[in-house]
């Protein structure tokens, strides 16, 4: 069933229900002192979808400037999409999408970014179809790149064409 939601720019009173997610979500946590500074040094890279004013999925981006994912030899201001979850009751309602669509079209736009990247694990297909959707590519893979071993697939895209 569709549900309605909305996407709104995170604020500490999410902080709680932000921090449920993504520890039931997903295998990496982040602790409750990295999420706040990561809201505090780019509060308009992050964005939540609320069902009845209830937290039911997330995004959570950085700033960084280093070497490009694209381009061979070129520095890059770059947007990292650090975490995405949804619970799982509310997945294929576009609410990933909507939350993906904050990031490339609101987000990164005001921070100049030049493109966007993310990691990903090899075996997340939602995540892996979500990613293609918007044009990410796989640009490379590092090995033993989580914790319990599994590679990650480097993905990312370009925002300047
Ligand atoms: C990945 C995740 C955020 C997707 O969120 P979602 O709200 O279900 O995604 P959407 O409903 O917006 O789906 C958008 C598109 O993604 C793709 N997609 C998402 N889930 C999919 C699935 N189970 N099978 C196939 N394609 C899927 C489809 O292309 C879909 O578009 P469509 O519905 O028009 O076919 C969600 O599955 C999730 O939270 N997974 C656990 C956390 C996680 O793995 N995060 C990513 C870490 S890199």
């Amino acid at each position: 069933m569709k549900q309605n939601f909305t996407v709104k720019q995170f604020d500490e009173s999410h902080i709680n229900e932000v921090i449920h997610i993504n520890w039931t979500c997903l295998p990496e946590h982040y602790t409750k002192y990295f999420i706040l500074k990561i809201n505090q040094r780019f509060p308009k890279a992050f964005f939540v979808a609320l069902v009845d004013n209830n937290v039911v999925g997330y995004i959570m981006c950085r700033i960084e400037t280093g070497l490009s994912s694209i381009k061979k030899f070129s520095i890059a201001r770059k947007g990292h999409i650090i975490s995405i979850a949804v619970i799982p009751n509310y997945r294929r309602m576009g609410i990933g999408e909507a939350l993906i669509s904050k990031i490339l079209e609101v987000s990164l736009p005001t921070y100049k970014a030049e493109e966007c990247f993310l990691e990903v694990r090899p075996s997340n297909e939602e995540a892996l179809y979500l990613y293609r959707k918007f044009g990410f590519e796989q640009m490379k893979i590092i090995n033993r790149y989580y914790r319990d071993g599994e590679s990650a697939y480097i993905m990312a895209l370009n925002l300047q064409n």
